[in-house]
């Protein structure tokens, strides 16, 4: 028993890269391979606006909608405009600018976007539902979300932004980091919103590399939740 249990921790490391698929039925061994321990999908809450796995869309606004977080800090890279965001996604997003201008020296990440209040997303509120969340809808006001742009300034905040070096190197590598691209491409239908190749959410390591190695792209889909295309009855 003791044996089977310390087997299965030492395969905690590499958990994230086993897709769960079920094994073939081995024959003549003494005591079967243990499995990889499965991804917990409740370690955090999808519920509470502080978790970092906490899912907002149409149908999931904040609760309390006027919710604000605690440990905002100002972001520790370049950024448009006096921008915030939680420390440990600021922490994160220091990390991956660096090595990301490492491999890309002549590039560098930009945030134009980072937390939003209730107040400040009802004034950036544009009007088109699928480009924009309503007040108490928004990943930005958990300090969670970050718009992201290059310095060069190419694209941002457009759909071609997808195109650019940074672009391409957010979308294959920020799950290293604990980001993933939360608004994807044909997804609309899913998170509600249309391609956003410049808005990344924190959600953690654990999470982002399980997403990756599962090529599951939106929280909805990985969690089992229900399509948000459009707002619930009574919902805003
Ligand atoms: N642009 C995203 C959907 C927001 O407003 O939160
Ligand atoms: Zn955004």
């Amino acid at each position: 028993m003791v044996v089977i249990v310390g087997a299965g921790a030492s395969f905690v490391g590499i958990s994230a890269v086993h897709p769960p698929t079920a094994a073939t039925a081995s024959t003549g061994s003494v005591a079967p391979a243990a499995d990889p321990p499965a991804f917990n999908m409740r370690k955090y809450t999808l519920d509470a606006p502080s978790s970092r796995w906490v899912v907002v869309d149409k149908l999931r606004p904040l609760n309390p909608r006027k919710y604000e977080p605690s440990d905002l800090v100002r972001v520790s890279i370049p950024r448009t405009f006096s921008a915030t965001i939680r420390r440990e996604a600021n922490t994160a997003l220091t990390l991956m600018n660096k090595e990301f201008v490492q491999s890309h020296p002549k590039y560098g990440l930009v945030v134009h976007s980072g937390y939003r209040s209730y107040a400040t997303q009802k004034a950036v509120w544009d009007g088109d539902y699928t480009l924009t969340a309503l007040p108490g809808y928004s990943e930005h006001q958990t300090g969670w979300a970050v718009d992201l742009a290059g310095k060069n300034g190419k694209c941002a905040i457009y759909e071609c932004f997808a195109n650019t070096t940074e672009g391409k190197w957010l979308a294959a590598n920020s799950y290293k980091y604990g980001f993933i691209l939360r608004y994807p491409k044909g997804m609309q239908n899913v998170t509600g919103y249309q391609f956003e190749p410049w808005h990344y959410r924190y959600v953690g390591t654990l999470l982002s590399i399980e997403m990756h190695n599962r090529n599951i792209k939106t929280l909805e889909q990985f969690f089992g939740l229900p399509n948000a295309p459009k707002y619930g009855v009574g919902g805003h």
